[in-house]
């Protein structure tokens, strides 16, 4: 045994000095040092040997095995050494990290849509989505803007044909849930909305949020409540709302709300242009004549209706000053949200 392990130490260290390539080492591993490798096969033979010799054989084996070890070890580390320098001459930087694969997230205004949906949902509200391309009944008419209303002018329409266009506002869902459910109604109606409009503040494409609620005995509170919840949640503190009377076709009385500026405080800055206040949204009671368009009874149901837009929202609570940012692609912008 003696012998052989000697043998052994010599056969390795042969094989060793003659081996050039990494893959090599593994294979040399397995047949001297591995489970099933010729010292493992030697070793077996050490329960035969006599009590006697057995410590100092046993010491043997020990330090062959830890020659080998090392033999091993220098072999190995002589070969990545070459490797390396054959890299260098290749000019081929090893420790350069990989190229790191690009992982895609939800674009900010998708997340903004996907907050303000579930703050409305938490607050009982159903999400429907409807066409962007749409008729000019469930876009006009039927919100009380009949043909030659002023109103249609703020529009900016893209039209299809004479009676199809592409959604200006996402309030044609009002009328089109109305017409198919009874109230008790509480949805919102997120989608994108086209104008014929292209600046800072406008891209000719951008996204809505539709709400309403309708019911027995529903009140301007109730609208306040709601809004005032919503805002909250939405930049998370403590924000004062101003209802600020307005016009729209298809509400009365209608109001715009605005929030105390989210960059000054309220202290009057360049965003909110020396007003302290940030216009959010649209909204109001739903005029009665809508209500009878889609056959509900004014005198028994009431209900509040808001729109938002949804690039404003992102761009007031991320302090971003120019919409058309959104839509270039850059993934420097894109990636920060
Ligand atoms: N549809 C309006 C717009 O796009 C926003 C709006 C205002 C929606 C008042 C409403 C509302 O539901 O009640 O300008």
């Amino acid at each position: 045994m003696e012998q052989e392990l000697q043998r052994l130490q010599e056969e390795a260290q042969q094989e060793l000095a003659a081996l050039t390539e990494a893959g090599q080492l593994e294979d040399f591993r397995i047949r001297f040092l591995g489970r099933k490798g010729s010292f493992s096969t030697i070793m077996r033979s050490l329960g035969t040997v006599s009590a006697e010799d057995r410590p100092r054989l046993g010491q043997l084996a020990n330090t062959v095995k830890a020659r080998i070890e090392t033999l091993f070890e220098e072999r190995q580390s002589a070969i990545s050494k070459g490797l390396a320098a054959d890299a260098d001459r290749d000019q081929i930087d090893l420790t350069l990290p990989g190229r790191r694969p690009e992982i895609g997230k939800l674009h900010p205004v998708t997340q903004i849509m996907n907050e303000v949906c579930s703050i409305f949902e938490g607050l009982g509200f159903s999400v429907a989505e409807g066409p962007d391309v749409e008729h000019d009944h469930y876009n006009f008419e039927a919100l009380n803007i009949p043909a030659h209303h002023p109103a249609r002018d703020m529009h900016d329409t893209f039209y299809v044909s004479d009676s199809i266009l592409l959604r200006t506002h996402t309030s044609p869902m009002q009328a089109r849930i109305m017409e198919a459910q009874q109230p008790p109604l509480r949805v919102i109606a997120p989608g994108k909305v086209y104008r014929c409009d292209s600046d800072i503040t406008h891209t000719p494409m951008f996204h809505q949020v539709e709400g309403f609620l309708v019911d027995k005995k529903v009140s301007f509170a109730d609208l306040k409540g709601v809004l005032t919840v919503f805002t909250r949640k939405m930049f998370e503190r403590d924000l004062a709302l101003r209802f600020r009377p307005s016009f729209f076709p298809f509400t009365e009385p209608s109001a715009e709300v605005d929030i105390a500026c989210v960059i000054c405080g309220g202290k009057g800055c360049r965003v909110c242009k020396k007003t302290g206040w940030l216009e959010i949204l649209g909204s109001g009671m739903i005029d009665p004549e809508v209500f009878k368009m889609v056959g509900y009874d004014p005198e028994v149901y009431s209900g509040f209706a808001f729109g938002l837009g949804i690039e404003r929202i992102a761009m007031l609570k991320y302090g971003i000053d120019d919409i058309r940012l959104y839509y270039e692609n850059d993934l420097r912008f894109l990636s920060q949200f």
